[in-house]
């Protein structure tokens, strides 16, 4: 109680201030996304998202040796294939895009280098759903168990071209079971799993549609995604992919939904829990900094830090390589 305690005492001096903080981002907690296209020699800038760029398969090279200078350990992978159809088919080509990608970078970098890849459809599919589109009576919808068949050839495929982790975006009911099985039968029972375990139909995806082209060409995700209203839903969800043998759980976005990365940290702590720090949030700050309103460094890091406050053991951001730097310059 006031007089005796008075907790100023241990904010007075900057190196007290180190040895008392309770939440320390490092840039090992990081992992960077990347766009990858077909061509040659293109760096497509994304405008919403400043920094970022399509790069194609021959410039991962560069990028690579600067993400592993920086420390980072870990990058996931989008693709944009050139040709999209109804089924997505480039997606788990041998040689598609995110396959080639792989490939490349996983021989400039070796196992210096952690490689994720997102398992989904929306960006190779032409109606830019996350599987395969069947209609019913008076509306169209992603056929879950019709999906499921082609996420497990994406997932093996990316397997084969040397991915470190798989991680399946779709929201589709069962595809971590099926995954896994898929995964286990083709002698890939080592390579784990990061489920989006918890993956809001969210308006903050905006700016990611644009990089990768997959804005749904019609209706929405909500019948796939969750409703940004539901907190509860998300520990079923989690729990699901737990006991389907997930090994890293995700929330997604991040900033919005700080409570579910709590709540799922809570129920589930011996489970490392990712959260997606996504394209919008992303801009929001960008876009502030750039009209001089915010301290960009700041409130980057403080968002980031927030995240991993919140109970996130990993954070895939935008930011990676900046906080990299800022952590740096601290
Ligand atoms: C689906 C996927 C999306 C994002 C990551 N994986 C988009 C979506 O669900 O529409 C969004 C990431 C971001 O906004 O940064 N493949």
């Amino acid at each position: 109680m006031f007089p005796q305690t008075r907790l100023r005492r241990l904010r007075m001096h900057p190196r007290l201030r180190d040895l008392v903080r309770e939440t320390v981002l490092s840039p090992r907690d990081l992992v960077l996304p990347l766009f990858v296209r077909h061509g040659k020699g293109q760096r497509v800038p994304i405008s919403p998202m400043p920094g970022h760029a399509q790069l194609s398969v021959d410039l991962l090279a560069d990028e690579v040796r600067e993400i592993v200078s920086l420390g980072i350990p870990a990058v996931i992978l989008f693709g944009i294939p050139e040709h999209k159809d109804d089924v997505g088919s480039d997606a788990y080509a041998a040689d598609g895009i995110v396959q080639r990608a792989v490939h490349a970078i996983k021989e400039t970098a070796g196992r210096d280098l952690l490689v994720m890849t997102d398992v989904c459809f929306c960006e190779f599919t032409d109606h830019g759903h996350c599987g395969i589109v069947n209609e019913k009576p008076g509306f169209a919808d992603v056929d879950n168990d019709a999906t499921l068949e082609i996420l497990v050839s994406e997932a093996v495929s990316h397997a084969r071209a040397g991915a470190d982790v798989i991680a399946p975006s779709g929201m589709m009911d069962g595809m971590i079971d099926a995954i896994r099985t898929g995964l286990d039968e083709a002698e890939f029972e080592h390579i784990p799993m990061m489920s989006y375990a918890a993956k809001y139909a969210s308006a903050f995806y905006g700016p990611f549609r644009e990089a990768a082209e997959s804005a749904p060409a019609f209706g929405d995700r909500r019948t796939y995604q969750m409703d940004p209203a539901n907190a509860n839903e998300a520990l079923r969800e989690v729990g699901l992919d737990v006991a389907e043998g997930a090994d890293i759980l995700m929330v997604k976005p991040a900033l919005s939904y700080l409570d579910v990365i709590r709540r799922v940290k809570d129920v589930h702590p011996d489970i490392p829990l990712a959260a997606y720090n996504v394209s919008g949030e992303f801009a929001m700050v960008k876009a502030a900094a750039a009209n001089g309103w915010i301290d960009e460094a700041r409130v980057a890091m403080e968002i980031l830090t927030s995240i991993k406050r919140a109970g996130a053991d990993l954070i895939l951001t935008y930011f990676a390589k900046d906080a990299c730097r800022w952590l740096e310059s601290e």
